[in-house]
């Protein structure tokens, strides 16, 4: 309600002649410290306008006078700290594995560089810390399927496990009921003696079955007492640490009907010195040999 300007009685303020319900509206100026602070930045927003990257065009954008680009920056940055890598990874690629073991400066160098192509390429499948899951072994412990020095190690990052790569990890666990070499009482009698490797047996007469079974069916790659061998990938079934776990119907299941773990090959997608860097933090996790 526009109404007539007068002086306010309370404070000796005019008005500016607007009137809602009685209420009227002080005309007082804007404080002087406001003003200036609004009118400094304009100016100095004309001069961003200016100088940086600001306003979007149809298919480009105003990029300043000094041309500054977050994502040039980016390159350039990436660009320094790969030629400040470089020759690190030179003298990496030229050691011996127990070179780079031996030598602190390279060693710092490849335990970081392994951790983060580790984070990157092989934590979907071992899991952050390594530690694994069923079917994807733990590289923390000391159970190998394949070996655990740093060769064996580099060897599996490099070639795989039963990908089809000619030079890939292989050797097979039977699936015993599904190619009908034993029957299902024959297998509960040797997942007895398997139990009974770690104390666990129930059925003493059937773990003594059990162990004929595996005798003849199971050493050859296994070995006497259950012990492993990792020219074959057997994995040790005696030491209580399990890659598709321990319990009595992991064990049967293991036996009826095999199993086959696979790991890609990564010769093909990773430089040798990048493997040799993953090799040397895999081997360092605690169980290297
Ligand atoms: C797609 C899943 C997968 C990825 C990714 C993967 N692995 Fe594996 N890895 C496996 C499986 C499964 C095995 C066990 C194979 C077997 O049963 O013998 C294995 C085995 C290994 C072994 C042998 C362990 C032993 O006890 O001898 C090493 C060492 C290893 N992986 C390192 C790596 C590294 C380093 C990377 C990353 C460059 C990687 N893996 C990426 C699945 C994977
Ligand atoms: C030809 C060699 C071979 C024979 C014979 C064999 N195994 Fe295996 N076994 C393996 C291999 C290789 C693995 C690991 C498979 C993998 O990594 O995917 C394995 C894995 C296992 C596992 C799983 C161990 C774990 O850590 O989870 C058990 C249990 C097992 N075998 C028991 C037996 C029993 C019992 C027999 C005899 C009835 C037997 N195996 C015969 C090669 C063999």
């Amino acid at each position: 309600m526009a109404g007539d300007k007068h002086i306010d009685d309370h404070s000796g303020v005019e008005t500016t002649g607007h009137e809602w319900d009685g209420i009227r509206e002080l005309n007082n100026p804007l404080p002087r410290w406001w003003l200036w602070t609004f009118y400094i930045c304009i100016v100095w927003s004309v001069g961003y306008w200016v100088v940086m990257p600001a306003w979007p065009l149809v298919s480009s954008y105003t990029t300043g006078v000094i041309g500054y680009s977050s994502r040039a920056l980016v390159a350039t940055r990436i660009d320094e700290a790969k030629a400040a890598q470089a020759q690190y990874v030179a003298r990496i690629a030229d050691a011996t594995l127990e070179d780079v073991e031996g030598d602190p400066e390279l060693l710092e160098f490849a335990l970081a560089g392994g951790r983060s192509a580790f984070a990157v390429n092989c934590s979907q499948c071992h899991g952050r810390g390594a530690a694994g899951a069923i079917g994807y072994p733990n590289l923390n412990d000391d159970s190998w399927l394949w070996g655990g020095t740093l060769e064996n190690i580099a060897h599996t990052i490099t070639y795989g496990v039963r990908n089809g790569h000619d030079e890939a990890r292989f050797g097979p666990m039977p699936g015993f009921l599904s190619d009908q070499i034993l029957d299902r009482a024959q297998i509960d009698d040797v997942a007895e003696y398997v139990l009974s490797l770690g104390g666990r047996a129930e059925d003493s007469a059937a773990a003594e079955r059990g162990a004929a079974v595996f005798a003849e069916q199971c050493v050859a790659c296994h070995q006497e007492g259950g012990l492993g061998n990792t020219e074959l990938g057997a994995p040790n079934i005696a030491d209580g640490i399990w890659l598709y776990g321990g319990e009595r119907e992991a064990i049967v299941e293991t036996v009826m009907a095999g199993r086959a773990g696979v790991m890609p090959t990564w010769g093909d997608r990773l430089s040798p010195a990048t493997i040799k860097q993953l090799a040397v933090y895999v081997h360092a996790l605690g169980g290297g040999q």
